[in-house]
């Protein structure tokens, strides 16, 4: 993977994504240990959009790598405001750094920064497109908990606009498992992701109620319905808080079924769920820091 961009699972071989999740797991065994590896090396964030988790987990990923990183901070407070393009902040900042986390609203702008510059450059999430590095961290937890391969899992919520499950179910396809989409019909997968299911052999099995499929699951993915994506927020407001999970929910679901969220939630799981065996969301959350630097070091 050396000097490569990554900007869509779709680009991950599952050869790819195993050498990911076992050199992760090798440095969560190392802990501190790994804080050598990198000394010196300047990872850029670049978020035109809010983040926490991405954004803190690349920071301290590289930090405890032994490197450190740079942050252009607000967008109103850096020179995009003065009109300056993607592409020239990129090539500016690939002379600042080793490699670049870029998140930005626009689907593609990944793939187009990426051009632009020789360093390696992550995507971080373009808008509703895709988010590969949350894919991989997910991939992770899911191994730990259930496996990759022999299981039937669950995507539910915001499938049309939710890069999180963009990317999952791309890279689901390199494994043996069944995927079920349970969501609202107005929310469903965008053509373009199921023609990628499609063309990888992946069968779209969908459903608009997660009771008729609950039981039959090994893990179940809810996602956020992605207010900020909606153009009409009336749109927004005819399907918000209609897709939810609660502990009551939960006990038709097999004993080891397993509840993710690439998170922030709203109200999609319930805090009842939190105390249950089934929730590994915030593990989950916390997987970011050993697979982002899993990722940092095969790249750097
Ligand atoms: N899961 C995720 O991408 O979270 P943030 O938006 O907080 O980075």
């Amino acid at each position: 993977m050396r000097h490569e961009h990554v900007i869509t699972a779709k680009g991950l071989s599952r050869a790819d994504i195993e050498t990911v999740l076992d050199r992760a797991a090798e440095l969560e065994a190392a802990d501190s240990r790994a804080v050598e590896l990198h000394r010196g090396k300047i990872l850029a964030l670049l978020f035109f959009e809010p983040s926490t988790r991405t954004r803190l987990s690349f920071d301290a990923a590289i930090k405890r790598l032994g490197g450190d990183a740079i942050d252009m901070g607000a967008v109103d407070e850096s020179s995009v405001t003065k009109g300056e393009t993607l592409a020239d902040t990129v090539r500016v900042i690939e002379g600042y750094a080793d490699a670049i986390v870029l998140r930005h609203p626009s689907q593609g702008a990944a793939k187009m920064a990426s051009e632009f510059v020789d360093v390696p450059l992550l995507n971080a999430g373009d808008g509703a497109g895709h988010h590969p590095t949350q894919t991989l961290l997910d991939l992770y937890t899911m191994r730990k908990h259930v496996g990759l391969d022999g299981i039937s899992v669950g995507i539910m919520g915001d499938l049309k606009y939710g890069r999180t499950v963009h990317s999952l179910a791309t890279a689901l396809t390199k494994f043996d498992t069944v995927q079920h989409f349970i969501s609202p019909e107005s929310l469903a997968l965008p053509a373009n992701v199921r023609y990628d299911l499609h063309e990888a052999g992946s069968t779209v099995r969908e459903h608009r109620d997660i009771e008729d499929v609950l039981p039959e699951l090994d893990l179940l993915y809810v996602t956020r319905i992605q207010r900020e994506r909606f153009p009409d927020e009336r749109e927004y407001r005819d399907v918000a808080g209609e897709y939810g999970i609660d502990a009551a929910a939960l006990e038709r679901a097999k004993e080891h079924c397993k509840i993710m969220h690439p998170l922030p939630r709203v109200d999609e799981i319930d805090p009842s769920v939190d105390e249950t065996n089934h929730a590994v969301y915030f593990e989950q959350a916390h997987n970011g820091i050993p697979v982002r630097m899993a990722l940092l070091d095969l790249l750097l």
